[in-house]
């Protein structure tokens, strides 16, 4: 089983429409796919399931046992390990460990900011907290018979998403062509440096008799470039100006490496490019479906269908790379 999380801490770069495309698309080539919504604001868990469902999920009173907070909540109140992950259905192949606002509102957070001093001193608990996030996910991974995981998270640097990471193999870091994407990459880049040796330094204290503990790879997989930067109506020059840097800031950032490949083209590790597809995103969310898997009946007609075979073999292609650099 691969883990693969999208992460980069700047916000609405892609991460969750690049979960749930290529969750759906590496799915319905066969491959079992797990994903995990792993965002407080839970965008993955709401595209995928439907009014009544979420509803039921998240039931105004009460607790919520099929989210993953609800997994973690013997663990947070401090009456057992965290329990077994509900893993939900999303279609032929597809499954998902659904988000919950309450991973944001808890005491999670700052559970698991206090654990990681704590490590450092072979704290039994502080390693259950820190691994539990990976645990949930091994579990979840397994029940669904997944040969993949693609975890999606909120955009910052916290300690959830430091936990979130630790559960990673290999992230893919989706990037806008923008100065503030690029800001956010000189910050990504030294802090996953930090947590990987961080967690390394405490994994060699932990207990023997403690729970399983991930390696904390967190591998770099490579960056998908987010065309919809071109959406502001910012001339195409800028657009192509900030493209031209990327392969030297990430190379730079994520690799530590002073020379990158001229171009994003000659890049290996760039994936590919996620298009802007315009109104095809809408018409999917309303339909419920991958922007590539709609039909006329969902509106897709005229331009738009063009568009949604245009969109297919876009993410074939990016699911294809990214299974290539795993
Ligand atoms: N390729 C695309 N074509 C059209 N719309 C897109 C595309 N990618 C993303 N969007 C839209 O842009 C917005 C941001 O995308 P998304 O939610 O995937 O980003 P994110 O990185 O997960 O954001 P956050 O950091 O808030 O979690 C969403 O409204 C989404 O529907
Ligand atoms: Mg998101």
């Amino acid at each position: 089983m691969k883990t693969v999380a999208f992460f980069n801490n700047k916000g609405g770069v892609g991460k969750t429409t690049l979960v749930y495309h290529l969750g759906h698309i590496m799915a319905e080539s066969g491959g079992s796919v797990l994903m995990v919504d792993l965002d407080p604001q839970s965008n993955l868990t709401s595209m995928c399931l439907g009014e009544d469902a979420l509803e039921r999920l998240w039931p105004a009173q009460g607790s919520h046992p099929h989210t993953l907070h609800g997994a973690l909540e013997p663990m947070l109140r401090g009456i057992g390990d965290v329990g077994t992950p509900h893993v939900i259905d999303v279609g032929p192949n597809l499954s998902l460990l659904a988000g919950d606002l309450a991973l944001g509102t808890s005491s999670l957070e700052d559970r698991l900011s206090n654990a990681w001093p704590r490590a450092l001193d072979r704290d039994e608990s502080a390693f259950r907290l820190l691994s539990a996030l990976h645990r949930l996910i091994r579990a979840g991974g397994a029940q669904a018979g997944a040969a993949l995981v693609l975890i999606d998270v909120g955009p910052n640097l916290g300690a959830l998403n430091r936990a979130a990471m630790l559960a990673a193999e290999h992230i893919v870091t989706p990037l806008a062509p923008d100065l503030f994407s690029m800001q956010a990459l000189r910050n990504l880049g030294p802090t996953l440096t930090e947590w990987r040796e961080g967690w390394a330094d405490r994994r060699s204290r932990a207990p023997a008799q403690g729970p399983a503990l991930p390696a904390g790879a967190m591998a770099p997989a490579g960056y998908v470039v987010m065309q919809s930067g071109m959406r502001l109506n910012r001339p195409v020059k800028a657009y192509q100006r900030w493209v031209a840097k990327l392969p030297g800031e990430y190379h730079r950032a994520m690799l530590g490496a002073s020379g990158a490949p001229a171009t994003t083209d000659t890049d290996a590790h760039c994936l590919g490019v996620l298009r802007h597809y315009q109104s095809l995103m809408p018409l999917a969310q309303d339909a419920r479906k991958p922007m590539f898997a709609l039909k006329p009946a969902d509106g897709a007609i005229g331009a738009h269908a063009g568009a949604v075979e245009r969109c297919r073999a876009d993410f074939t292609g990016l699911a294809n790379q990214l299974l290539a650099a795993l």
